[in-house]
């Protein structure tokens, strides 16, 4: 078999990609390593940028978006027992959707099955051959078969744990990366949300999320230590939990029936450069942001946006410049996002249970820091935009 691209990976990412080069007018086949079904029930991501709406809208991906998704104007920081709202509107203009990255796969994964090109499922053992000047090979199985794909180039949209970024030499890539003691315990549960827009809470006891799906969906994550097993986590005891970390005057967490859960540690990566001759990363195999302020998403699209534009380029133009714009361009915005990721990491978390073993009832120092800082910023309208502006998106739209 051959084509112009080949794409590992058939998560956001590499659909996406996908998904516009082929409205483009180029070819590419997307491999992935697991099934349809399970690609469409992994539950994840559920904030959408402004930017990110843009794209989708404009790639004809917005008709259930628009129809099911919720436009949300801003959110809810929540410390000392109390709420204040953060509204992305009056600060800057701009909104977020709450749509799950589900819902995201899905459209996509229709829109492949309308235009006749659905990813190939259920394929292993993939290897990358001559990415360095290309044409590369890529072999791979699928139902017990052995097949061979020759493309003009490489996308590694296999995620964090997949084979293209290891395939990059390691004299040719730098990787940084940093582990939060923490993770979050995340559900999701049917009942209505509690809450009109997400509620982000620092407690003495942890990070408290109020998220949501749909009316009738609730998303709640929990800071928790990331090696604890699910099976300590009783339904009662995550409501329990929520209820104390989220609690305030006159406000009532309302409970529903569990129907997921799972806890995910958290840690930051990043690979650069995201290109190797003819292999370009995109998303999470590229790089990790730990999940609050909701950006793991939202920077695999802009990936999947900024490599398509550039393969037009070439394709249309024979023109390398945005091929070779391609790493630096993301890599630079990577960076901007890590500092936000990071930021609302540090500023929302307990990193210590007690640091005063003999008081354990005096809060610690860090604690106090960080309330500090998250009063200042809830009383300067400057600093609310600043978290506005990043947490609805930096621009990336690029489109001729
Ligand atoms: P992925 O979604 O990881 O897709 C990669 C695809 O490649 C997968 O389908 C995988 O099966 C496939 N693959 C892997 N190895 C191979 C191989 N060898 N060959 C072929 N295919 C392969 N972000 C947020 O903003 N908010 C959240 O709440 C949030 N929660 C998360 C929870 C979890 C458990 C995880 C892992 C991530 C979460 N993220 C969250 C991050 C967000 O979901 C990711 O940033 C996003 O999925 C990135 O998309 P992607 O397509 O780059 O990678
Ligand atoms: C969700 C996840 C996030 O990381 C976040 O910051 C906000 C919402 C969610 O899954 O709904």
């Amino acid at each position: 078999i051959s084509t112009q691209i080949a794409i590992i990976g058939g998560g956001p990412a590499g659909l996406l990609l996908s998904h516009l080069l082929r409205r483009s007018g180029i070819e590419n086949v997307v491999l992935e390593l697991r099934d349809r079904e399970y690609t469409i029930e992994r539950v994840r991501a559920g904030v959408l940028e402004q930017d990110a709406v843009n794209l989708l809208t404009d790639a004809g991906l917005g008709d259930r978006l628009h129809h099911e998704g919720q436009r949300h104007d801003g959110i809810y920081l929540q410390y000392n027992g109390s709420r204040h709202h953060v509204s992305f509107r009056e600060l800057v203009g701009r909104s977020v959707w709450v749509y799950g990255q589900q819902e995201v796969v899905r459209d996509l994964i229709d829109a492949h099955d309308e235009a006749g090109t659905p990813a190939r499922y259920s394929v292993s053992d993939i290897e990358l051959d001559n990415v360095a000047d290309g044409p590369a090979t890529v072999r791979f199985t699928q139902d017990g078969e052995e097949f061979e794909l020759t493309a003009d180039f490489v996308a590694g949209a296999d995620g964090a744990h997949g084979v293209c970024r290891p395939s990059i030499p390691a004299a040719e890539k730098t990787t940084y990366q940093r582990e939060y003691p923490f993770g979050w315990l995340g559900i999701l549960a049917h009942v209505q949300p509690s809450t009109d827009e997400l509620i982000y809470a620092l407690h003495e006891r942890g990070f408290a999320m109020h998220s949501m799906r749909s009316d009738t969906v609730s998303r709640l994550y929990l800071q928790v230590d990331p090696h604890d097993d699910i099976t300590n986590w009783s339904d009662d005891r995550i409501w329990d939990e929520l209820d104390l970390r989220l609690g305030t005057m006159g406000w009532t967490l309302e409970r529903g029936e569990i129907f997921d859960k799972s806890i995910t540690p958290m840690r930051s990566f990043v690979s650069d450069p995201m290109r190797f001759g003819n292999l370009f990363l995109v998303g999470d195999s590229a790089h990790i942001v730990p999940p609050t302020g909701a950006k793991g998403l939202n920077l695999a699209i802009a990936d999947a946006s900024y490599l398509h534009d550039g393969m037009v380029a070439w394709y249309r133009n024979g023109d390398a410049s945005g091929l070779d714009e391609y790493s630096p361009r993301s890599v630079k915005r990577v960076w901007q996002i890590q500092h936000f990721s990071a930021w609302m990491t540090r500023m929302l978390h307990r990193f210590e249970d007690s640091t005063d073993a003999e008081n354990p009832e005096n809060p610690d120092y860090d604690y106090q820091v960080q309330l500090g800082q998250l009063s200042q910023l809830c009383e300067s309208p400057r600093g609310m935009s600043h978290l506005a502006e990043i947490y609805t998106g930096l621009p990336f739209l690029s489109h001729p």
